[in-house]
């Protein structure tokens, strides 16, 4: 389903930079709402978006290897503005009749480019003034393609910065989206307001009321919308929103697999039923999770076993609903991006789990409101809709739940003593006021028995492995200095006061080479 087609789009044509995700939100920060897609978007989707302007982005590859990604030239002959950055830059050159050669060396880092021609892209700088600015690159464009002059040179990349005003196609080749491009931001303004003319007016607000009215043209006057709520940010701003474009069409699902923590439960009921009144089924089916778990303790099986579990639950769920054609799904940008990965197919390291696979099994039509988002905008979007800050700002959780936290055999007793551990974490973390700052903080219980004390008597128990990372995006992670005091107390109530465990032992590994999760 095409969501969101009919605004001022600017359209960001992803060519495998690290730095793509930069370049939209620095749109989206200037009020001008911008949409990610890969390279080989065809002409025809892009016809099809209307896009006010459009940004090549950079990339790893070289225009000459084997099987560089490219566009159609016919991209040229739009009438629609071009940004060509880095990768991009080279590409325009070379497709439009200029020459792209191998530099002897690498431009990386820092640079200076002096300005040629100080207006449009290079509107409020002096002519001739130097400016700071971030390079990274290989190929470097030697001659230019006809039409084109010179606006910004730097010694080593003499072609640092070309256009064809006639044409509104610009090149810059370094990246203006990054922080050690001091002034990018006014080149890209330039870029918007001067070349493309975009109106700014995009908000949190305006995308609510657009998505709002999308939404609703798109899934008609009939047929139920259903969703998975799973408690987390992305499912829980999903289910906020479409409940506000279709109301009482919607019904949530919430599958309590008896993985969950301690108050779940009963916070998901408390925001979606009692808030919002909502139509929020609750699926008790611990027992069945737990049947299906018993005597598995294999990592792997237990994701896969949890993940088929969860998708019959909810599937025998959505049938006794009927008439659910539309399933709601929290994908977020990055996770659309992973899906077409540039970087070609990445190694499985833990099947995740998520509502994958339910779609195509029973043939609902999707409705992702939150495709075109990353996690911040997702947050301040759910401010928006009014959800609840203990919601917005709740920590990453596994869909397998505490099944991958709790090493060895999952059983309703293992769990219960690591519920009750991980809820004394939560508590100490939030008293600390770390809780946000951090990006996960949880226990993890060890099918390692040891010998304690307490009072008079041994005792022979489980060890909890305390985790607290710091992360961007879950792909690598820190783990956090946390207080000695702080260890302590966690520590020390643990053994206290959950049974099943006398001893914590604190997690020091970073991802890589560890991995979050421990399983
Ligand atoms: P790892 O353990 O691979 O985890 O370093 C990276 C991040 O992903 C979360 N995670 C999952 N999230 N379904 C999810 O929705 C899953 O199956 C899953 N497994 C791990 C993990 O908590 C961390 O934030």
């Amino acid at each position: 389903m095409e969501l969101f087609a009919l605004r001022e789009t600017v359209l960001i044509l992803d060519f495998g930079s690290q730095y793509t995700q930069l370049i939209a939100r620095r749109v989206r920060e200037q009020s001008v709402y911008s949409e990610i897609h890969p390279y080989h978007l065809s002409l025809d989707e892009i016809r099809k978006k209307k896009p006010i302007g459009i940004v090549l982005s950079g990339g790893p590859s070289s225009c000459y290897d084997e099987g560089a990604p490219t566009v159609s030239p016919e991209l040229f002959s739009l009438g629609v503005p071009i940004l060509g950055i880095c990768y991009g830059a080279q590409l325009t050159a070379k497709l439009l009749g200029g020459r792209v050669a191998a530099a002897d060396k690498r431009e990386y880092g820092r640079a200076h480019v002096q300005v040629q021609a100080a207006e449009d892209l290079f509107h409020g700088f002096q002519p001739r003034e130097d400016i700071a600015v971030w390079m990274s690159h290989g190929d470097r464009v030697e001659m230019l393609p006809p039409g084109f002059a010179l606006i910004g040179e730097t010694p080593s990349s003499p072609a640092a910065a070309f256009a064809d005003p006639q044409r509104r196609c610009y090149c810059v080749q370094f990246h203006p989206e990054v922080a050690h491009t001091p002034r990018g931001q006014e080149i890209l303004s330039n870029f918007l307001f001067r070349i493309v003319r975009a109106t700014p007016g995009w908000s949190m607000a305006s995308f609510v009321e657009t998505a709002v009215s999308d939404t609703r043209n798109a899934v008609g006057s009939s047929g139920r919308v259903i969703c998975a709520l799973s408690g987390g940010v992305d499912s829980s701003v999903a289910c906020a929103l479409v409940h506000r474009a279709v109301g009482d069409r919607l019904t949530c699902i919430f599958v309590d697999n008896g993985l969950l923590r301690a108050g779940e439960r009963e916070n998901v009921a408390s925001v979606f039923r009692d808030h919002f009144h909502a139509d929020l089924r609750v699926v008790d089916a611990e027992e069945r999770f737990l049947k299906a778990l018993s005597g598995v303790t294999d990592p792997e099986r237990k994701r896969k076993i949890i993940g088929n579990e969860f998708i019959a639950v909810f599937e025998d769920e959505a049938k006794k609903i009927g008439g659910a054609e539309w399933l709601v799904q929290g994908t977020l940008y990055p996770d659309v991006i992973e899906s077409v990965s540039l970087k070609g197919p990445s190694a499985v390291i833990k099947t995740h789990h998520n509502v994958g696979g339910l779609p195509e099994r029973m043939n609902f039509k999707l409705i992702e409101p939150l495709r075109e988002l990353f996690k911040d905008e997702v947050r301040r979007l759910g401010e928006e809709l009014g959800l609840p800050r203990h919601v917005l700002w709740r920590q990453p959780f596994p869909g397998p739940g505490l099944a991958v936290r709790c090493l060895g055999e999952v059983t309703k007793q293992r769990l219960d003593t690591l519920r009750a551990a991980d809820a004394v974490i939560e508590e100490e973390i939030r008293a600390a006021g770390l809780y946000e700052a951090i990006w996960q903080s949880f226990g993890v219980l060890l099918p390692v028995k040891s010998v304690g004390v307490m009072g008079d008597l041994r005792t022979y128990a489980e060890a909890l492995a305390l985790r607290a990372v710091y992360s961007q995006d879950g792909m690598t992670a820190d783990w956090v200095p946390l207080p000695y005091d702080l260890l302590g107390t966690i520590s020390r109530r643990i053994i206290n006061e959950v049974r099943g465990i006398n001893r914590v032992v604190y997690d020091i590994s970073s991802k890589p080479p560890a991995t979050i999760e421990w399983e």
